[in-house]
């Protein structure tokens, strides 16, 4: 396994729209033991494979929060296959978009259709902050990022900070002198 780079936003190749995989192989497994891995030590609770620079349908998830414990998922291709029409609301945030967290509204409970790491295809019905994580890391997969759920108001701000963080902290590492602008922010249980 290896860490991998976590991109953050505006970078372009986060509104992408990612290819399903042929199937799980040895190098989809790969791909998917290193963002559990990079995920973790982030951490966070799941993590979409363009959010390291991989244009495939992959995610992992792993949710360890109140009652709700599923032990690391690992998802191609996902689908969501039936959405309740009630919705809830929760505060999200994302690795990609580091310090900012906003309110989303989406459906509350989701069918998810996969492939899991053996290949076989799986369906799991998600309700609660699984339901809202596996939604938003699908998002991922077409180029969406929770900011896009928000006004647009809201979205430039967030962007326009993290622009700057970015350029803080690369004249910080220019001048010498060790950087934790872009470093994650202790609220890690809803980084997605
Ligand atoms: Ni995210």
């Amino acid at each position: 396994m290896a860490l991998r780079t976590i991109l953050t936003a505006p970078d372009p190749r986060l509104k992408k729209k990612a290819a399903a995989v042929a199937a799980v192989d040895a190098e989809v497994r790969q791909l998917m033991d290193d963002m559990l891995e990079t995920m973790y030590d982030a951490p966070g609770i799941g993590l979409a494979a363009p959010q390291i620079g991989e244009l495939k349908r992959v995610i992992v998830l792993d949710i360890e929060r109140e009652d709700v414990k599923t032990g690391p998922l690992f998802m191609a291709n996902p689908e969501i296959v039936e959405a309740s029409d009630e919705d809830a609301t929760y505060e999200e945030g994302c690795l990609s978009v580091p310090e900012h967290y906003s309110d989303v509204v989406r459906p509350a409970r989701v069918t998810v259709r996969y492939l899991d790491r053996d290949g076989e295809t799986k369906e799991l019905a998600c309700e609660g902050l699984l339901a809202t994580c596996v939604q938003h890391e699908i998002d991922h997969l077409d180029g969406i990022l929770f900011i896009d759920h928000i006004s647009s108001l809201k979205r430039n701000m967030i962007l326009r900070k993290l622009l700057k963080a970015r350029k803080e902290a690369a004249r910080d590492e220019a001048e010498g002198k060790p950087s934790t602008r872009l470093k994650m922010s202790a609220k890690e249980s809803a980084d997605v």
